[in-house]
């Protein structure tokens, strides 16, 4: 059986990729997951904010002078918020002697100077580098094309200080998904990640209060991003990653049919540990077999949107009979 994957440009032993959250946060964990048999990890991001903090305490720092480090360190530093950049560098370091390749993660919003760190990733071991451009855009007035134009800004601007491939991890909330896609794409993306969830803000009543959180994701959350990954095959250039609800390996034999190059996890390895990454590949396998096919590159794309086409399953055409079918299926008592 031949799981072997192209990722970015990457060879990999198969398409199974942890992906960021705290299962990948030491070099403990990602040596635990190399074992369990993924096909590469992505580190948790590290934030324009963290890097923006330690600029700043060193600009500090030099400000009053070698001679007062240590007094100046009880005074300015805050561990948890600066030293977590450079941290970050000797975890890349670790982890790439895991044995697979590690993707590290920028996280921003700006396309400032925080950019410039990707090159001290690369430096520091990374195979490539995943952009979690996560944009809030809080005021209601922004046009969405300035929205999309801050993920080409800071794309085009890491690629120009790297020479790793380098991807872009989106939200389905554009207002034409497949264009903003189609456009990072011909910018230069070298992958595209769909899709990060993003945080669940949420208000509670009996407190008056407004909540923020993370919550793991469930299988049925995997249909947009299935989706959108079986419209796009065909049409960026760039590899597709599919994010979002992998519990079982039936579901990361659905995602290679639409056409996804890896298949990322976090939610089920949080679930489960590192060796679900086992049963997951056990899985895939079993299944290729019941199915006769003996490489992955034999159904990959196999179910996804036919070009030209809208297909029966993705565009509006099977809408009206789905409607009928799902009013049959639940019809009240
Ligand atoms: C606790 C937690 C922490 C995460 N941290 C990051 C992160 O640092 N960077 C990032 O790009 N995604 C992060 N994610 C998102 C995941 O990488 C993944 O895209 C998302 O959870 C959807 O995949 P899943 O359904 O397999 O969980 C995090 C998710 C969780 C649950």
């Amino acid at each position: 059986m031949n799981l072997d994957t192209s990722y970015l440009g990457l060879k990999l032993r198969n398409p199974l990729v942890a992906s960021a959250g705290p299962m990948t946060q030491t070099a403990d964990r990602v040596e635990r997951l190399a074992e369990a048999g993924v096909g590469a990890v992505v580190l948790p991001s590290l934030f324009e904010e963290q890097i923006r903090a330690e600029a700043d305490r060193d600009e500090r720092l030099a400000e009053v002078g070698i001679d007062s480090f240590g007094e100046a360190m009880t005074y300015l530093v805050d561990p948890d918020a600066s030293i977590w950049p450079r941290h970050y560098l000797s975890l890349i370091e670790r982890a790439a002697g895991a044995g697979v390749p590690v993707i590290a993660s920028l996280n921003g919003t700006t396309p400032g100077g925080w950019t410039d760190y990707a090159r001290a990733m690369q430096d520091a071991g990374a195979a490539a580098i995943e952009l979690n451009i996560y944009y809030l855009t809080a005021d209601p007035l922004m046009p969405a094309r300035d929205a999309e134009q801050r993920y080409v800004d800071i794309l085009t601007t890491v690629k120009a200080v790297v020479s790793v491939p380098v991807a872009v991890k989106l939200t389905p909330y554009f207002s034409s998904f497949g264009e903003a896609a189609v456009r990072l794409d011909r910018a230069g993306a070298d992958g595209l990640v769909l899709f990060n969830r993003f945080m669940q803000t949420d208000i509670d009543p009996d407190t008056l209060t407004v909540s923020t959180g993370f919550k793991l994701s469930a299988p049925n959350e995997a249909t947009v991003a299935r989706s959108w990954i079986a419209r796009l095959r065909g049409h960026v250039r760039a590899s597709l990653a599919a994010s979002t609800g992998v519990e079982t390996a039936d579901d990361v034999a659905a995602y290679l049919l639409a056409g996804a190059d890896v298949v990322m996890t976090t939610s089920s390895l949080l679930r489960h540990g590192a060796a679900h990454a086992t049963v997951l590949l056990d899985g895939l396998t079993a299944w290729m077999e019941r199915k006769g096919f003996g490489d992955v590159g034999e159904f990959r794309g196999l179910l996804a949107q036919p070009a030209g086409s809208a297909g029966p399953g993705y565009g509006r055409s099977g809408y009206l009979s789905a409607v009928e079918g799902a009013s049959r299926t639940y019809t009240p008592g």
